[in-house]
């Protein structure tokens, strides 16, 4: 049996900090204990302490805040190579950046170059599961579910379903869609720490006839999640609308085909009205908000007050490549700077909590990961609360656990994610 201990100071979430204030917990002087890659303890370290078998190795991190690793709720593999590509709103920065790069997947060497680029990012910048999307080809999944097996992340992919409106190499068929979605399923799902997302790009780029498999694929597999998009931008609206004119909204195309349900993880919903929301929360689906790719793709400003309202499950997303960073610090950062233009002010610890146990719970990994209570899966984070002069100076000044996750979120990225940790082992440290 290994078990080693950290003495540093240790914050997590519960349960969601608004609706329940003890659910957060921070302690300046902490100890976290890790057995067979299991949290052992969190706790105040003069608790904990006296409780640790004395031959224990305790690993004393003075100016190092230690969390969960965050949860990438909705991200792309195959982006890497267009963040931060210049001009365009989504449709038109989708034929010119992103489906010419998604061509390029077909060949399994490069899939599997592009798989290890962004499991090297994830880890950097603090990420320890993620909901990713893969391209069409069936190679693409298999080289990013052999990486994250190799490096024991409890990560869900899937590979893309897409038959119409996308250019020559990214076209699948509805019976190529379902061999390829099955056959992946059985090979990967469950493996290791991994699981399967059936996922479909978006409802521009689906037959009715590929939506329908994609719903019997679903009900088929109780354990295997859906993941698309749904109502991200103006002009992509307009499209669904012209492209199915007897369904009464976006969110309706999809309720046709059996795909919103509690496995159902919808990325942006930047436009869904009352009602499609309510009806997302029905059906106990969960939203993923990617500020940082609403704002660079234009898309618009999604509404946390109005999820809540409605009592739709959300979760924190960088979208990479449409978002300009794979850091979850910063998406709590710009979550907070859409809040603002939209006159909702966002505290640090719900935006913690939406980008830690949110996530989990969205993607229904929450009973393993998503926050460092006794008996989960130890996947955390050393944070060096000094990374940066400025960061040093700020973090100095941050007296309650609400101000140091602000400061954090405002100017922190991978440079202060010194350690990150799957399952009890070392999986990345700064250079
Ligand atoms: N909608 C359909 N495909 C995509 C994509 O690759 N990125 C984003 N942000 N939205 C999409
Ligand atoms: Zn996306």
């Amino acid at each position: 049996m290994s078990r080693r201990a950290y003495r540093a100071a240790l914050l997590h979430v519960l349960d969601d900090p608004v609706r329940a204030p003890e659910a957060a917990a921070f302690h300046p002087d902490g100890l976290l204990v890790v057995e067979d890659g299991h949290v052992a303890a969190f706790g105040a370290f003069d608790e904990v302490a006296p409780r640790l078998p004395e031959e224990t190795p305790v690993e004393t991190l003075p100016g190092r805040l230690i969390t969960p690793g965050f949860v990438d709720a909705h991200v792309h593999y195959p982006q890497v190579d267009v963040i931060a590509a210049w001009g365009g709103q989504l449709l038109d920065w989708l034929t010119t950046h992103v489906f010419p790069a998604e061509q390029a997947f077909g060949d399994r060497a490069h899939a599997d170059e592009v798989a290890q680029v962004f499991l090297d990012r994830l880890l950097a910048h603090g990420t320890t599961s993620a909901l990713a999307f893969c391209t069409v080809h069936k190679a693409s999944a298999e080289a990013l579910f052999e990486a994250a097996l190799a490096r024991n992340m409890r990560l869900i992919a899937g590979k893309v379903l897409m038959d119409r409106n996308a250019p020559d190499g990214l076209r699948d068929t509805v019976e190529t869609g379902r061999a390829d979605t099955e056959a992946l399923i059985r090979a990967w799902r469950g493996r290791g720490r991994l699981g399967y997302a059936v996922t479909p790009r978006f409802a521009v780029t689906s037959s009715d006839a590929q939506l329908a498999m994609a719903g019997e694929i679903l009900a088929a597999h109780p354990d295997v999640l859906l993941h698309t998009h749904l109502a991200e931008n103006p002009a992509e609206i307009h499209e669904v609308a012209r492209r199915f004119p007897h369904d009464r909204d976006y969110l309706a195309v999809y309720e046709r085909h059996g795909l919103v349900g509690p496995r159902s993880i919808f990325a942006h919903c930047v436009h869904c009205n009352e009602d499609a929301m309510r009806r997302l929360a029905n059906a106990g689906a969960a939203a993923a908000f990617c500020p940082s790719s609403n704002l660079l793709l234009g898309s618009g400003l999604f509404s946390l007050a109005q999820a809540w309202r409605c009592g739709v499950l959300t979760a924190l997303a960088t979208d990479v490549g449409g978002g300009g960073s794979f850091s979850l610090l910063s998406m709590m950062g710009e979550a907070y700077k859409v809040g603002q233009l939209r006159g909702d002010m966002l505290d640090p610890l719900h935006a913690f909590y939406l980008a830690t146990l949110a996530g989990a719970r969205a993607l229904h990994i929450d009973d393993k990961v998503g926050n460092l209570a006794p008996g989960k899966e130890a996947d955390f984070l050393v944070i060096d609360l000094s990374a940066t002069p400025l960061l040093a100076r700020r973090t100095a000044q941050a007296g309650t656990p609400a101000e140091l996750l602000f400061v954090l979120a405002l100017l922190a990225d991978d440079r202060a994610i010194e350690r990150t940790y799957l399952m009890g082992e070392l999986a990345h440290a700064r250079a």
